[in-house]
């Protein structure tokens, strides 16, 4: 006797599984200063006036490799001065450093090696974002990229699972 599927718990069952699958992140990365990257004698103050930052979005410092660093200071004072003595954050190796903006309010990074004066420093005002739940984690890329994955998967299972009830042939 063949087994009668009953479509619309099928169907009931394939949108639970869809809709438990992880949202990919629309989480944002930023290369400061865009094509001049992280550099001396360029003006970085109205490169953030044409972007909005949220919590979880990137920035992407790239420099020329041993020249300079990325130093995250505490406040306006700092920044002002031009004063690294007290960093949050300090960042020099390799041809650059992808900082997560994590928290909600006002960002300030230098170079300390003293091109702050010509310039190398930026202030970005990072929003709550607008996509993602209160408390969530922020994903990394990595695990965008892997939720992209398993949604795929799921969707995959739950349609061969379909067919399978529905004795319809079914390739992934
Ligand atoms: C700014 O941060 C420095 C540490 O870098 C701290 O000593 C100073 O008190 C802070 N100033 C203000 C106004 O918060
Ligand atoms: C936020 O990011 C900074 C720098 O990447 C890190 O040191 C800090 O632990 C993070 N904070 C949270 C709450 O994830
Ligand atoms: C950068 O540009 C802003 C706005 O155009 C200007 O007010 C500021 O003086 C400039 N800063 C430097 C260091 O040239």
């Amino acid at each position: 006797m063949a087994v009668t599927p009953n479509l619309p718990l099928l169907l009931l069952a394939t949108f639970l599984l869809l809709a438990a699958a992880p949202l990919p992140s629309a989480a944002e990365k930023f290369v400061v200063g865009d094509k001049k990257n992280w550099a001396p004698n360029v003006n970085y103050t109205t490169w953030p006036d044409q972007y909005h930052f949220h919590v979880g979005d990137w920035l992407q410092f790239n420099y020329a490799k041993g020249m300079y660093d990325v130093v995250q200071v505490a406040n306006q004072t700092a920044y002002d001065k031009c004063d690294p003595s007290n960093p949050l954050v300090s960042y020099d190796r390799g041809r650059g450093f992808v900082f997560q903006l994590n928290y909600t309010g006002r960002y300030y990074f230098i170079c300390s090696r003293g091109y702050c004066w010509s310039g190398m420093k930026v202030t970005v005002l990072v929003e709550d974002s607008p996509a993602q739940p209160p408390h969530a984690a922020a994903p990394s890329p990595n695990a965008a990229a892997r939720h992209g994955v398993v949604s795929w998967a799921v969707a995959a299972a739950a349609a061969s699972l379909c067919a399978a009830v529905l004795g319809l042939p079914f390739a992934v």
